[in-house]
This record gives C-alpha cells, sequence and structure tokens, in this order.
C-alpha cells in the first residue's frame, strides 16, 4: 500500500517505537489508565517498516492490526513497557509515542478489594511514580537517536522544548491535544518537530498515517546526516 513512499531510507536500521496506553493494576480486576489509542505510534511503526527498517514495536494494550513486516511485542504497565525496551536495544532510533502512565499504585491488592457497605468513607490511593523510559533510554550507554512527543494542552512549544531538554532527546514532537480533532484517540493530527538548536517544522493537520511518513522521512533524513 506504500505506493512512492521512500522505500529503503532506513535500509539496514533498528527502529524501535512504544506505542498505546500502559494500564497500572489496583487489584486483580482494576486498573489506572488513559485513553491513548495508539494510532499515531503503529503508523510510525508501519512507515518505518516500509522505509525498509527492522522494526521492533513495543505496544501497551490497544485495539489494532500488527503493520506489515513488525515485530510487535505486547505488554501491560509501565514496568513491562521499560523492561522490553530496554532487551529490544540496540536500535539506531528510539520513538517514544507511548502514553506511558506517570504514576501507578504503591500496591497491587492481591485479591479483589471489596467496599466497606457499613461506611460511606471514600478510598484513597497511593500512588508512586512510574519510571521514565525514553529519559532513562536516552541516558543508555547503547543510546539509539532519540525523540519524544509532548502532548499539550496548553504553552505547547515552550512545554516539549523543556522536555527535549530535560530527557536530552534529538527531537521533540509537540501535539496540541487541546485543539478539536487531532491527537489523542483521533485520526488525524497536527504536530511541530523542535530539534536541539530549537528549529521547528510545523506539519499540518493531516491522517495520522501521512503525519507518520513525513516524521519517518524527516528523521531518516537527521539519522543519515548523525549517524553517516
Ligand atoms: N515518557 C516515558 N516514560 C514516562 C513518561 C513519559 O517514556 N514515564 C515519554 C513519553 O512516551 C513521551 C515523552 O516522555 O515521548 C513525554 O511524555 P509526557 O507525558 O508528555 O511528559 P512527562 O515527562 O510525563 O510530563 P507531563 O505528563 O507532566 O507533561
Ligand atoms: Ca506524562
Amino acid at each position: 500500500a506504500s505506493g512512492c513512499f521512500e522505500h529503503g531510507l532506513l535500509t539496514g536500521r533498528h527502529v524501535l517505537i512504544n506505542a498505546g496506553p500502559t494500564r497500572e493494576a489496583i487489584d486483580p480486576v482494576r486498573y489506572i489508565s488513559n485513553h491513548s489509542s495508539g494510532k499515531m505510534g503503529f503508523a510510525l511503526a508501519e512507515a518505518a517498516a516500509e522505509a525498509g527498517a527492522r522494526v521492533t514495536l513495543v505496544a501497551g494494550p490497544v485495539n489494532l492490526p500488527t503493520p506489515p513486516r513488525v515485530n510487535r511485542i505486547d505488554v501491560v504497565s509501565a514496568l513491562e513497557m521499560q523492561a522490553a525496551c530496554e532487551s529490544a536495544l540496540p536500535a539506531d532510533l528510539f520513538i517514544a509515542a507511548a502514553a506511558v502512565a506517570d504514576y501507578r499504585p504503591a500496591d497491587c491488592a492481591t485479591h479483589k478489594m471489596k467496599k466497606d457497605p457499613k461506611s460511606s468513607n471514600g478510598l484513597t490511593l497511593e500512588l508512586i511514580p512510574n519510571p521514565d523510559i525514553l529519559a532513562g533510554i536516552a541516558r543508555h550507554a547503547q543510546r539509539p537517536w532519540c525523540v519524544g512527543f509532548a502532548a499539550e494542552t496548553h504553552d505547547v512549544l515552550a512545554y516539549a522544548a523543556d522536555k527535549l531538554e530535560r530527557k536530552n532527546l534529538d527531537l521533540i514532537i509537540a501535539n496540541d491535544v487541546s485543539a478539536p480533532g487531532i491527537g489523542f484517540n483521533s485520526d488525524n493530527n497536527a504536530v511541530t518537530l523542535i530539534d536541539r538548536s530549537l528549529h521547528e517544522e510545523h506539519l499540518p493537520m493531516a491522517s495520522k498515517n501521512k503525519l507518520a511518513r513525513q516524521i519517518i522521512s524527516h528523521v531518516a533524513g537527521r539519522l543519515a546526516t548523525d549517524k553517516a
């Protein structure tokens, strides 16, 4: 289905991508998660494979078919996603498209939690921070070229540039999720790519498949210059 997409742009490269939400267990039947559909990450995996890369896609719980020629590893929690991503190294390129839960319950109850029928009290869950998968890989001895996403509702470019710096990334893809019809769980998206010299490149609203190809072309070009 790729037609004229630039074949061979990533030939010989190993591309690692994570996608979708993570689920953090509260007890055997309940969890904390988010509305990420995984569509952007899966579209990127498909585009990278079309461009000739060997692709490892670490996927949280999503309802999407595996793109052709993509090696998919399914995970549930942030800790599992981190372990699967680190095991997949070395890679030439890491694209962190997953919406990793920032926190998880401090302990997962072994049995289904029961409510107290005699009490009208609420329930307080203790949450602890999850590791930052992307920042960890960007510090790794076998550091790939690192691309992050920043989904923001306000001050989009400033927050994205701050994440680029803080996580030591090569590129960040800023995503305004407050705009109607784009971003989380939508078929379309519009993004701005920001690199280490704070050069901004805007990719206007398009389908996630079209944007994925534009992003892969852009990143493949950068990779060819930086890692020749
Ligand atoms: N990320 C990650 N591990 C986490 C949290 C985020 O790898 N525990 C990655 C995401 O996959 C994304 C980038 O970091 O590529 C930015 O995620 P985002 O949620 O926007 O940033 P946070 O650092 O979590 O900050 P906040 O949610 O407070 O905006
Ligand atoms: Ca976050």
